[in-house]
């Protein structure tokens, strides 16, 4: 595979030759925030809900961003130089280069890279096994901040505990995974814990909502009892990377019978049709 292209600054460079200084805020302080987001087909699958959630990220940490339409015209062009059809860009900003002191800089030059790798789209989704971890992370998870070595290392974790992923688990309910939301099925009603501070908003969950009301599956947005996830119908994680994936097993207990379930195989449809689809579906903000 080439080595994909850069976009650093306003400029796109080989990735051999991007580079950033030694001093950079995100490299010292994870001071960044940062975006995935897929293409399909060349188009961009829901980026208004991305750069909204940039915006908010931004805010959240008193970044001053450029201009957002700059940043969507970069990743539109980093995708149309390769000549890329299925897409991942991601794009991350940091506070930019400045001497090491911990106290925010008064005139930020902020750091804006963005690089796009071809990513597929495998069906029919390998089947997860995933297991409940305590949540250690800060209580600004609804930041999409750079700063993901809690999430990295719980994904470790998981996957010396044998399984694919980890669940957060946080005084006594479900968070949401290491890179992903959490949706469970129970009773034919399809449901994910609330957006508080303490999860991301993630675009995949907003769509995978939409895309259930449309089909008229019952959903809602509530609280979910870590123990009660066990006697679930189904469960699986949303996310721009794993777009849906189902979850069979937690900490080593057979959700359902061991197999994707009809709720879920239906809402991968839908969403296979949606993200291929020329009209946005849905106009849920995140
Ligand atoms: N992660 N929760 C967390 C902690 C995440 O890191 C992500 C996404 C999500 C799902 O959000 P979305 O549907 O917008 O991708 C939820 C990205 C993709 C990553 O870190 O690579």
């Amino acid at each position: 595979m080439p080595e994909p292209l850069v976009f650093l600054n306003g400029e796109f460079v080989p990735y051999e030759s991007a580079r950033v200084p030694v001093e950079d805020r995100g490299l010292q302080f994870a001071d960044g925030v940062y975006e995935v987001v897929r293409y399909y087909d060349g188009r961009p699958f829901r980026m208004p809900q991305h750069l909204a959630r940039l915006v908010r990220s931004a805010a959240g940490i008193e970044l001053p961003l450029p201009p957002v339409e700059e940043i969507r015209q970069a990743m539109d062009t980093l995708v149309e130089k390769q000549a890329l059809q299925d897409a991942a860009v991601y794009l991350q900003i940091t506070r930019g280069p400045a001497p090491r002191a911990h106290g925010l800089v008064p005139d930020p030059k902020p750091t804006v890279i963005a690089i796009a790798r071809p990513a597929r789209s495998v069906r029919p989704r390998p089947s997860l096994r995933a297991v409940t971890i305590s949540d250690d992370r800060w209580a600004r998870c609804y930041i999409k901040t750079t700063a993901l070595l809690p999430n990295a290392l719980a994904r470790e974790r998981a996957r010396r505990l044998g399984a694919d992923d980890g669940i957060f688990v946080r005084d006594g309910f479900i968070m949401e995974a290491t890179a992903s939301n959490v949706f469970v099925v129970q009773g034919g009603r399809l449901l994910t814990p609330p957006l508080t501070n303490y999860i991301l908003a993630g675009i995949t969950r907003g769509a995978v909502l939409d895309l259930a009301q449309a089909e008229s599956i019952p959903v809602s947005e509530e609280p979910i009892s870590a123990h009660l996830i066990y006697e679930a119908d189904e469960v699986f994680i949303t996310g721009t990377n794993s777009e849906l994936g189902p979850v069979v097993a937690i900490d080593g207990r057979t959700i359902g019978d061991g197999q994707p379930g009809p709720i879920f195989n239906r809402v991968l449809a839908a969403f296979d049709a949606a993200v291929r689809s020329p009209q946005p579906v849905g106009a849920r903000p995140s």
